[in-house]
């Protein structure tokens, strides 16, 4: 295996650093406290060919890879968390229709997402009762005549306000379990799909988390997304590259927090000398640097089986847990440097810690990282 990148991969981590460091970073303390990210930076974003970095060219997508992604999403993550889960969830509805879509539903919906004439996508599969298990949603959707009718509600949706595009998951056979759920294409504003309140979160709170109430949303035949019945293979499949997206951007996280301590340790004077030449200090700045770096390399690797068409369930579980987790000691220790200064809203080490905490909670709990790891470790009887 080849550890060093790519000239394509170096320089597409070099743009989204810069784009990062211009015109993330300056305003994510604002995007924190307005709870409102920029249009307009997505949209700047799709430009440079972020909104759909593993589609091929035809669809409009940059095609730039797996492992690009992942680089990306990294640096992007470091400049703004709330604007980084944007950018994951919208790749990963891209890659799900061009996954599954018909040829009529890729050429409808992907280049209007890469092109960020879609401000977002949206994933719609958490209902208020159904959130590490899935299966146990209550939506339904019933065939009539040409139409398939919706009626349900769905909870902590990203991107709910501006998504120009939803992926939404509902029962067409209630009794078959995982089997009875299909997915569907569902554009904002049909009717009988109504977005609801923005949550008040602790952190990335610029990126909106909706709740949906679906009433009577009746659907064309077409806009099924694959077969009924698949649809949560579908959910499954495209949450497997979506952890590789949360892993990446919770490395960034991590690494934005202690760079910011590691950079202040050397200025702050305690006892006559920079708090940087105490091991105490040095010890968490070792240890964070090297963990996070553990993490990387553990994501990176998810991402370059994905790239390589070989099955990466077990890896981009691993990596999402490893580095979730990471990221939230790292945010904390990086914080514990500042001191007091680490509490107050004037420097960032409160923010980072509040936007890292959900990492270990969307696309699946570190919980549920560990069950599917598990069952891949021990065979899914033996559980
Ligand atoms: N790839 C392909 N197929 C898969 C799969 C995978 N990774 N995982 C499971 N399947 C298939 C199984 O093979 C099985 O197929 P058959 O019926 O043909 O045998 C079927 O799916 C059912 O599988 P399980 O019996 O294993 O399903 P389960 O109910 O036990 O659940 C689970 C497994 C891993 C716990 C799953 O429910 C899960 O991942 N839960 C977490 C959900 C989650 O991550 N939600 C996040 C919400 S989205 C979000 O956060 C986005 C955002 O906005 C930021």
């Amino acid at each position: 295996m080849n550890l060093f990148l790519t000239e394509e991969q170096r320089m597409i981590q070099e743009m989204a650093r810069d784009f990062a460091e211009k015109e993330l970073k300056p305003r994510a303390a604002e995007v924190d406290s307005t709870s409102r990210l920029s249009l307009s930076v997505l949209k700047a974003m799709a430009d440079l060919g972020m909104m759909g970095m593993n589609i091929p060219s035809e669809y409009g997508g940059s095609q730039s890879g797996v492992v690009s992604y992942s680089l990306a999403m990294t640096e992007i993550g470091k400049g703004c968390p709330s604007t980084a889960v944007t950018m994951a969830v919208t790749n990963m509805v891209a890659e799900v229709i061009a996954a599954f879509g018909s040829e009529e539903q890729r050429t409808q919906h992907i280049p209007r997402i890469c092109r960020g004439e879609y401000p977002s996508g949206a994933f719609a599969l958490t209902e208020s009762t159904a959130g590490s298990d899935p299966s146990a949603m209550k939506s339904e959707a019933k065939r009539w005549g040409d139409e398939y009718v919706l009626k349900g509600s769905k909870t902590f949706i990203t991107s709910g306000d501006f998504a120009g595009i939803f992926v939404v998951w509902a029962k067409t056979d209630k009794d078959t379990g995982a089997r009875g759920i299909s997915a569907f294409l569902v554009e904002q504003g049909t009717t009988g799909f109504k977005i609801g309140r923005n949550e008040e979160k602790m952190g990335q709170r610029g990126s909106p988390t909706n709740e949906i109430a679906i009433e009577d949303c009746r659907l064309p035949r077409n806009a099924l997304l694959g077969q009924e019945g698949e649809g949560f293979k579908i959910a499954m499949m495209a949450l497997d590259g979506g952890r590789i997206g949360i892993g990446s951007l919770a490395v960034g996280i991590g690494l934005a927090a202690i760079d910011y301590a590691t950079h202040y340790a050397k200025s702050r004077i305690q006892f006559g000398k920079p708090i940087s030449s105490f091991q105490a200090i040095q010890g968490m700045i070792a240890d964070s640097f090297t963990e996070l770096e553990a993490s990387r390399l553990l994501v990176l690797r998810a991402a370059y089986l994905k790239e390589k068409g070989v099955r990466f369930t077990r890896e981009a579980s691993m990596g999402k847990l490893m580095a979730s987790e990471t990221a939230n000691r790292v945010c904390y220790r990086a914080l514990q440097i500042l001191g007091g200064y680490g509490y107050i809203r004037e420097y960032p080490l409160e923010r980072y810690a509040r936007d890292c905490r959900v990492t270990t909670l969307y696309e699946g709990t570190s919980e549920i990282q560990r069950l599917v790891i598990a069952r891949e470790m021990l065979g899914v009887d033996n559980v």
